[in-house]
């Protein structure tokens, strides 16, 4: 039995002995032999809700893909899947259910019904004020109309509808402009207000819990800019809308019940976008963009619930991090997506993957011996080509890589800009797998012209090893329900990793200390006597308070 003072150990189901032998067999392998393998390539091309999924150039033989999905198998983790609809109590240390896929359903398991019954009037609600913004019959306190959507959120409450917002470009409707302000450094908002109106500007608070420091500051903030502007106090309501679970804070802030979203305790805040949290997302697309997104996350959500092990598309994505972070001990992933509106993808999927994995006791409150979360990284491709790229050919760390493409490059503006784009991005996949090995390297620089014995003592700098793994997701083109099913995808391999490592997905209880101690350290900055370690005195010292 496991003891407080011994860490809990990898939960394997009777498999780490099979999966340990195969790991160090396929470490030593080659990525590129066992991408040529036909049964590498039957069982490692996947497809679901417009994604295909190319896992064949993984350190993974078929017989160790067999076998990590017979562990998949013996763990459990599939009849699981059923509490993410239920309304079971899943995240435990807050006993609260998890139901973020309630958000895009279309009908709901009877025990969560009132919660669906609430999701779809809220949905309505959200519609009835984008129609109204975009046809100006919600103008601003001096009757002009509202042109630009502020959202003041941070954490959740900002990286997902950001993101979406910025993937989303080529489906912006022209009736505003939306921006986002999550920082509590005031340059944040500060750099976003000369380039709007008083009148014509609208606020979304948008905080679940509308506790958080940030999101409050910039609030006051906004509100004062508005009041200084000459916006009577008595028409500041028709410049904020709010969204959260604290509808009493929300009403003191001075917002009226009509311009309140409720948010549910039951959707963390990295699983919100799909709700009136994503508010921004809808007056940037129309509320029909916003329902095409939840349409792509629902045939996820189908895909997920009911593809086997051997096709379901997360279940594959989670096996290979379990793969590689707990039997090849990879510490490291990236994502690197070769679409420029997907730049805010990686910093989303950190909070995704990070906050919600990255846990180092079980269920049981028990200190863990085996790694869990890997870092998340990443940045659009061709950009990282001319920077952290050098470290996934030539460094020295195993860091697999999912590469996102979107392929229909007929379909855009500039064809023949995509297609680079896209010759590129597979390039990349390709040599991190084949590499370069010496001999090449040197004639390489031989027929540059440089002498024999010179390209002798360069060519192990341009040395390649190659072998480096990678997955491939492809979509033709980046509508809003093939973003929508993305985001999915990567919730649902968040969901099955943390199972797997038995750890709370849906708590986040490790960024709470910093918040507390921010606030002492804040009352020390305004003079008040307090000491706490050296290195923090000196640096309060040093501040002007
Ligand atoms: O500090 C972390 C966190 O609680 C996140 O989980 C959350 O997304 C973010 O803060 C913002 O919280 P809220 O929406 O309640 O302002």
């Amino acid at each position: 039995m496991t003891t407080s003072s011994t860490p809990a150990p990898f939960p394997d189901y009777g498999f780490q002995q099979v999966l340990s032998q195969r790991a160090a067999r396929d470490r030593a392998g080659s990525v590129e032999q066992i991408s040529r393998d036909p049964d590498t390539r039957r069982l490692s091309l996947l497809s679901a809700a417009g994604w295909q999924l190319d896992a064949s150039r993984h350190l993974l033989q078929p017989d160790s893909l067999q076998s990590l999905l017979e562990f998949a198998h013996a763990s459990g983790v599939l009849d699981e899947r059923e509490a993410l609809f239920d309304g079971s109590t899943l995240n435990t240390t807050e006993d609260r259910p998890v139901l973020h896929t309630l958000l895009r359903s279309n009908n709901s398991h009877k025990a969560v019904a009132s919660e669906f019954a609430a999701v779809q009037s809220t949905l309505a609600r959200m519609d009835t004020w984008v129609t109204g913004i975009h046809s100006g019959d919600h103008p601003g306190y001096s009757g002009q109309r509202i042109t630009d959507i502020v959202n003041i959120g941070i954490g959740g409450s900002d990286l997902g509808p950001r993101m979406v917002v910025e993937a989303l470009k080529p489906y912006h409707r022209a009736e505003c402009r939306v921006h986002f302000c999550a920082n509590v450094d005031p340059d944040d908002l500060h750099s976003l207000l000369p380039g709007l109106s008083p009148e014509t500007t609208l606020f979304i608070i948008c905080s679940k819990t509308l506790r958080t420091e940030e999101t409050l500051y910039n609030a006051r903030r906004a509100r004062q800019w508005l009041l200084d502007a000459g916006v009577p106090q008595s028409a500041l309501y028709k410049h904020f809308l709010a969204v959260s679970t604290n509808l009493q804070a929300a009403a003191e802030f001075g917002i009226p019940a009509d311009n309140i979203l409720p948010m549910w305790d039951w959707v963390g805040g990295r699983y919100s976008l799909w709700s009136a949290i994503g508010w921004s997302i809808a007056f940037a697309i129309g509320m029909d963009g916003f329902r095409e997104l939840l349409a792509g996350a629902r045939e996820m959500d189908a895909h997920f619930r009911d593809a086997p092990a051997e096709q379901n598309m997360p279940l594959r994505l989670s096996l290979l991090e379990i793969w590689y972070v707990n039997f090849l001990h990879a510490q490291v992933h990236a994502v690197i997506p070769y679409y420029q509106h997907l730049t805010r993808l990686p910093a989303f999927l950190q909070q995704l993957s990070m906050e919600s994995n990255g846990k180092r006791v079980n269920h049981l409150g028990e200190s863990v011996s085996y790694a869990t979360a890997p870092v998340l990284w990443g940045d659009v491709g061709t950009n990282g080509q001319h920077s952290f790229h050098q470290l996934l050919h030539q460094g020295t760390l195993l860091c697999p890589v999912d590469f996102i493409f979107v392929t229909d490059t007929g379909s855009s503006v500039d064809p023949e800009g995509k297609r680079r784009l896209l010759a590129n991005g597979l390039s990349q996949a390709r040599a991190l797998m084949v590499g370069r090995n010496e001999a090449d390297s040197r004639a390489s620089l031989v027929a540059r012209g440089i002498a024999a014995d010179k390209a002798a003592a360069l060519a192990p700098h341009l040395v390649i090893p190659g072998n480096r793994p990678c997955s491939t997701l492809s979509t033709p083109v980046l509508s809003p329900a093939a973003l929508g099913a993305l985001l999915a995808l990567y919730e649902h391999k968040t969901f099955f990793s943390g199972r797997f490592w038995q750890i709370n997905s849906f708590d986040q209880w490790g960024v709470e200390l910093g918040k507390a101690m921010g606030a002492e350290i804040y009352a020390a900055l305004n003079g008040q006597i307090a000491s706490f370690d050296p290195s923090t005195d000196a640096l309060i010292e040093s501040g002007d308070a």
